[in-house]
Formats: C-alpha cells, structure tokens, sequence
C-alpha cells in the first residue's frame, strides 16, 4: 500500500487525473494497454517497458513493450525466477534504485547483461488477484525511481486495471451480443430478412409453413416493407427454388401490354405484333410468378389470371391454342384488396383464388425493435458494395432513427443509410450527415385514437416480445379484449380462407 506521509509529485498528480480521464474513455482494448503504458513511461522518466497481462491459462503474454522487442521482453517476463513472476506471484510491487548490487536480483542474466540500473515493477490487481505486470526499467540513470515512483505507480495501475477490465468486459458483452444477434437471424429468419420482432417472427413462421406447398400468397402491406424480398425468399427456400422466379409490376400499366407481357401474342393480333411472342408467364414455367400491385389489373386480365389458377392454363392474345403452365403465384398489393372486392373493383372469386395464405407486412414503425439490426445490415452493405470498412453511426442518429415515422418503410431507410455514407466524411456518421425529411413534423402529425391505440398495443407487445398476457397486464386491459383487436388487426396467426 502507498505509505500515507509519502509525497507525490504534483506533476504526477495531474498526470494521474489525465489517466483516469483518458483510459476510462478507451473501450478498446489494445488502445487502452497502449495509452497505460505511455503514460506509465513517460510520468515517471523510464527508458523501457512492458505490460504483460496473465491469460485464463495462466499463461503470460506481452500485450505492449515499449523501446524494446516484445520478444525481449518475453525473455524477460517468462522465466519462473523473473521479476515479473515473482511481483506477480507475491502480488508485491518491486523497486530497486541499484539493481547490479541488489541482492535481489543476484545471478539474475538481464541485470548484468543489459546493464539495468532502476527497475520498478507493479502488479495489476484487481480485486486483490494478480492480472498482470507493468514493468519498467533504466540503463542511464542510478537513483531514477524512488518512492514516490512506486506510489504513483501503485496509484495509477489500481485505476488501470479497473479499466482493462470494464474494456474486457465490453468487448466480451459485444462479442457476445453479435453472436446472440447472428443466432436470433439463423433460428427465426430467412439470412437475407433482417427481423428479429415478434411481428417479423410471425411472418418467418407463416413462410416456413408455406415453403414445400404449392400454395397461393396475397403480400399485403405498405411500399417499402419487403414484400417482394419475401416473395423472392420463398421461391428461393422452396422446391421450385431452380426454376425462375419472374416479377411483374402490374400498376399503372396499360392493359395491352401487360396483357401481352404477361401471356404473350400472336404475331399480327395487334398493331406492332409483328413477330410471336412468348408471355411471362410462359417463361416462368415451374418456378413462381410474382404479381405486384395486383389490385390494378382490369377485368380482362383477371379473367385470365382466373384460368390460370384454376385450370393451369391459358391462350396468348390472338391465339386460339391453349397452353399448359405450372407457376406457383405469389401476389402483392398495398391496398385493401378485400375493400377493392366490395366495391366492385376486383373479382371476388380470383381474390379468394389469390388469397389462400395472407402475409401482412408490418410497417416499420411497428416493429421498431428491428431497426437496429437493420441499420447495421445496410451500412455493411453499402461497404461490401463500396469494398470499405463500414461506417458507424452516432448515438443520437440511432435515437432519431428509432422515433422517426418511416413512412416509406424499409426502403427509406435504406435510402437514407446509403445517403448518409455517402454525405458524411467521417467514419461515424452524425445527425448533421442525415436528411430524413421533416422527421419533427411527422413525429406530432395528428392521428386518430384508433391509430395511437393500435401503435400502442404493438409496442407493448414488442417490448413484452410477443407475451400477450403480460401485455395485458401492463396496458391495464383483459386478455380477451387484447386477442379481440389483434384479431380486428389481422395480427397473431396465420389466416386461412375457409371460404376456399
Ligand atoms: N426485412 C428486411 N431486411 C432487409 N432488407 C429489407 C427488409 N425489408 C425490406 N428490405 C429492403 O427494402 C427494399 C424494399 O423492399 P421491397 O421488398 O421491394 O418492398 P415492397 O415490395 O414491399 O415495396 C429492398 O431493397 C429490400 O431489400
Ligand atoms: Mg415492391
């Protein structure tokens, strides 16, 4: 223990200020052995030096040597009779102002050899355990350490090794984190959908029963919420997996030619025709056919689609010939196709034909547990794509993500992501780098009661991860009231058309 009546330095006071400061600011490991062993040298005037640190095996390792080989110093540290070993073992500070003469070091090859004259060497405790040694040598001077050497010392390595410790645990805690993270990814999810929230669990589980069959599938769900990463998922997961997944955007477009895109023509049946073309779906024959934006399509072309569900089979335009096809189809929109039906708009048999299985895809707000993996998932994408190290993102851009409405869901922020590295020139980027579009405004846009409510419920349910009856419990309502608006919602199981 530092004797009570010794005196330090008030330079080495300060400096002892300086280090609690700096290394506890360091959660990096190896930068944070760097930085104690400079302060270490330079504080108390020593020519060379060392840390090593005792490994779980016992094991001694040079973590920093300084104006010497670390392979020296693992010469030095090594040996059973070492200094080091000996400071280690009897968790005793050693100093020495005259080493050659010491008794203590008689015999001892460095001492003569290097010509050491003061040697000081401190234990890193931590909690009274040994777990590791800083020591520090001169050839130059006799009389360079003294006391107060050892006390500031013993001071400085106390705090020291606090702090090796907590960055330890930091870089064990992240690790940790990132393999809990990988795990959650491969138990719940398709690799390439990032989504470990209930909400994206749920709709992991519906995919996985639907992956061998045949089924038909209605995506419904905003712009941005990954329908057709889904889509593509289960084609590619499934047994049609080495047939083509075909995608055709089917809003807004005119209906000749999505009509001919999709079933192909008769050279000469319309103007322009003047060659036979084979359609889409012709292509896509034993693999999966993705519709987007189905609610669209005319009548004409639901008709056809009709046959195709039902009988396997359909005619190019112009043509007389009927033709055999086997496409599993996977539909997407992001209207109420059930409200497109009541008004008139979509025909009920082939929305009943379409719609075996429904997937709602949350929106992002809704799932905001995810947003974290998420951003992680776009910054290394858009540094695999770049070939750089990816960039990191700020605390406060991380809370702004977390409250902001997204209406343009998954998209936009992977818009925004790739914005951003693009617009910041640090390797952490700031709220200054962003440019979410009136991100406040959204934040206090009036919504209705049936609104807040539904977003409230979800949170909860998330911040519960998924149990119901404890959410219950925390929003002050019953059970069934809850199971009544997740079922008003279309949220919990996977919904199958018995009127089919
Ligand atoms: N869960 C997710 N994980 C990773 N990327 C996603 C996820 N959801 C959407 N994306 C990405 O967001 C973008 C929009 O997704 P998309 O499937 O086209 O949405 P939608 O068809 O619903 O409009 C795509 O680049 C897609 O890869
Ligand atoms: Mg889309």
């Amino acid at each position: 223990m530092p004797n009570r009546d010794q005196v330090i330095d008030p330079e080495q006071i300060h400096a002892l200020l300086d280090i609690v400061q700096a290394i506890n600011s360091i959660p990096q490991i190896q930068s944070l052995l760097d930085k104690v062993m400079d302060i270490a040298l330079t504080t108390i005037k020593a020519e060379r030096g060392f840390l090593v640190l005792k490994e779980e095996d016992g094991n001694l390792n040079v973590a920093v040597a300084r104006n010497m080989s670390a392979g020296l110093a693992e010469q030095m540290a090594k040996p059973s009779a070492s200094i080091v070993n000996r400071v280690l073992n009897e968790v005793t500070p050693l100093l020495s102002h005259d080493a050659v003469t010491d008794p203590r070091f008689l015999g001892s090859e460095s001492v003569i050899i290097q010509k050491i004259t003061s040697v000081a060497c401190v234990p890193l405790t931590l909690k009274g355990n040994p777990i590791g040694v800083i020591y520090l040598d001169s050839t130059l001077d006799r009389q360079l350490f003294n006391e107060s050497t050892l006390t500031f010392l013993q001071l400085f390595v106390n705090q020291a090794a606090l702090s090796i410790e907590n960055a330890r645990l930091i870089e064990k805690l992240q690790l940790e984190n990132r393999l809990l993270q990988t795990e959650l990814q491969k138990t719940y999810g398709f690799p390439e959908i990032i989504g470990v929230s209930p909400r994206m669990q749920s709709v992991f589980e519906i995919m996985r029963k639907i992956l061998s069959s045949d089924i038909s599938l209605l995506l419904q769900g905003e712009s941005g919420t990954g329908k057709e990463l889904v889509a593509r998922a289960i084609h590619y997961n499934g047994q049609r997996r080495d047939k083509p997944f075909v995608a055709q955007f089917c809003g807004n477009l005119s209906e000749n030619l999505l009509e001919s895109e999709l079933f192909g023509h008769k050279k000469g049946s319309f103007t322009g025709a003047i060659v036979d073309k084979r359609g889409l779906f012709e292509i896509a024959d034993g693999g999966t056919f993705f519709l987007d934006e189905i609610a669209d399509i005319s009548p004409a072309i639901q008709a056809k689609l009709l046959r195709v569900l039902q009988e396997g089979s359909f005619r190019r335009v112009g043509d007389t010939e009927d033709r055999k096809v086997d496409v599993r189809i996977i539909s997407a929109t992001n209207k109420d196709l059930k409200a497109e039906v009541k008004r008139g708009a979509f025909r009920e048999d082939l929305f009943y034909r379409l719609n075996v299985i429904t997937i709602t895809m949350p929106p992002l707000r809704e799932r905001r547990s995810d947003i974290r993996l998420l951003v992680q998932h776009f910054l290394n994408k858009v540094a695999t794509r770049s070939g750089q190290k990816p960039k990191r993102i700020s605390t406060d851009v991380m809370k702004a993500f977390e409250r902001y409405h997204w209406p343009g869901n998954v998209r936009e922020l992977e818009n925004t992501i790739e914005r951003s590295v693009v617009l910041s020139s640090q390797d952490v980027i700031t709220i200054d780098d962003l440019l979410i579009p009136d991100a406040e405004e959204r934040e206090i846009e009036p919504r209705s009661l049936k609104d807040q409510e539904k977003e409230i419920v979800l949170r909860t349910l998330e911040e519960c991860e998924g149990n119901k009856t404890r959410s219950s419990e925390v929003l002050g309502v019953s059970l069934r009231w809850l199971h009544y608006k997740l079922n008003e919602w279309n949220i919990g199981k996977p919904r199958r058309d018995s009127n089919h």
